[in-house]
């Protein structure tokens, strides 16, 4: 069996599922080596609990000292830059979460680097990969419903996210960032690249630093539209958090992810009802269950276009396009007017 040894960079919140993944993965030869953080606290008790035998304050002293096939950076925006800057020098494929970087400029350095390099990067955008989507992309591949041709991907919630990540309260462009990558990411996998885009911005907690509302419409290269929308500060209940509502139209039919992951499946006027909910992983909990079976699924995407030695679907060109659509709505929220993406 293919062994991979891995070496993970930061080890706060959302690390955790990342070692679980990998974790998982052990069936498949991955094994994680080593981890890093430069807090030693966290570290050494996330290196203790997924029984990792090396840990590291400094992520280029854990570079040189082992032997890595891939090294995965699970830090924050404002550090990918200098970290993945780490990995390619040092010519070790990584994958870096997203977003993957702190603007577009950002964004196409790593990815040209990279390229130039010839080192495989992959950015972990996992919101195409949850359960619902993957049977979606499969219905539409099939032709069910036809090409679509209208779509609206929305996630609304007022969960307290600043519980596990205090940091998002302060970040000045915060909602299309931190959700804005996913909600962008699924509209382009769903309905094509985008031809030009409108966008309003809310900040409706006096709170936080940053919009925590976005409201986008979209014009696709097909023709197609999609309403595009994401909020941290809707009070409704039931709160479906983490959950991304769905509705796509095509001229044979629709389908319509509801609460609960139930997909309403509409083709040639018969209708029929789908369970599309992830499974609970040993190590998942509800509500973020359909999150962290993603992760899992992420990772395995990567690894094995690794190991096949072909891009990942979510490559540095392709999260580009997504991140080209995060600064494309911030302008055109800024301009009050519809902006084209080139
Ligand atoms: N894809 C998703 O569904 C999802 C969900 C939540 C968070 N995220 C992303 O995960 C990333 C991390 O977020 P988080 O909430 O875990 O943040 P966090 O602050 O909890 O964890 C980041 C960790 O990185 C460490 N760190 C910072 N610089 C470092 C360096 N140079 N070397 C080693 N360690 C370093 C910090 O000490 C911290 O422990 C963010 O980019 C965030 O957007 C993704």
């Amino acid at each position: 069996m293919e062994r991979t040894a891995i070496g993970v960079i930061g080890c706060g919140f959302f690390a955790q599922n990342h070692l679980h993944a990998w974790t998982d993965l052990r069936s498949k030869g991955v094994e994680v080596v080593a981890v890093c953080d430069v807090d030693e606290a966290k570290a050494r008790t996330t290196a203790d609990k997924f029984g990792v035998k090396a840990w590291y304050r400094d992520a280029e002293t854990m570079l040189r000292e082992h032997k890595l096939d891939l090294v995965d950076i699970v830090t924050r925006v404002e550090t990918h830059r200098d970290v993945v800057g780490l990995a390619v020098r040092r010519r070790i494929p990584a994958i870096v979460q997203k977003p993957f970087g702190q603007d577009l400029a950002a964004c196409q350095a790593m990815a040209d680097d990279a390229q130039k390099a010839g080192v495989f990067l992959a950015v972990h955008e996992n919101f195409r990969f949850q359960v619902p989507m993957r049977k979606i992309l499969e219905l539409l591949r099939s032709g069910a419903i036809g090409t679509p041709s209208w779509g609206r991907v929305s996630f609304r919630t007022g969960y307290d996210i600043y519980k596990g990540q205090p940091y998002l309260a302060k970040e000045e462009r915060f909602v299309l960032m931190d959700l804005g990558v996913h909600v962008f990411d699924m509209a382009r996998v769903l309905l094509g690249e985008v031809e030009h885009i409108s966008a309003e911005l809310q900040k409706r907690n006096p709170n936080v630093a940053g919009e925590d509302t976005a409201t986008m419409l979209l014009k696709h290269r097909s023709g197609a539209v999609s309403i595009v929308e994401c909020t941290y500060e809707s009070r409704r209940v039931p709160d479906v958090f983490p959950e991304t509502l769905l509705e796509i139209e095509g001229p044979k039919g629709a389908i319509i992810l509801k609460p609960g992951s139930v997909l309403d499946v509409t083709i040639e006027g018969k209708a029929k009802t789908h369970d599309a909910d992830a499974p609970v992983l040993p190590w998942a909990e509800r509500p973020w269950h359909i999150i962290q079976e993603s992760v899992l699924a992420t990772c395995d995407h990567i690894l094995e276009s690794l190991r096949a030695g072909r891009p990942a679907d979510t490559s540095p060109q392709d999260n580009v396009r997504t991140f080209t659509l995060v600064e494309a709505a911030y302008e055109a929220a800024g301009a009050g007017r519809s902006v084209r993406v080139t």
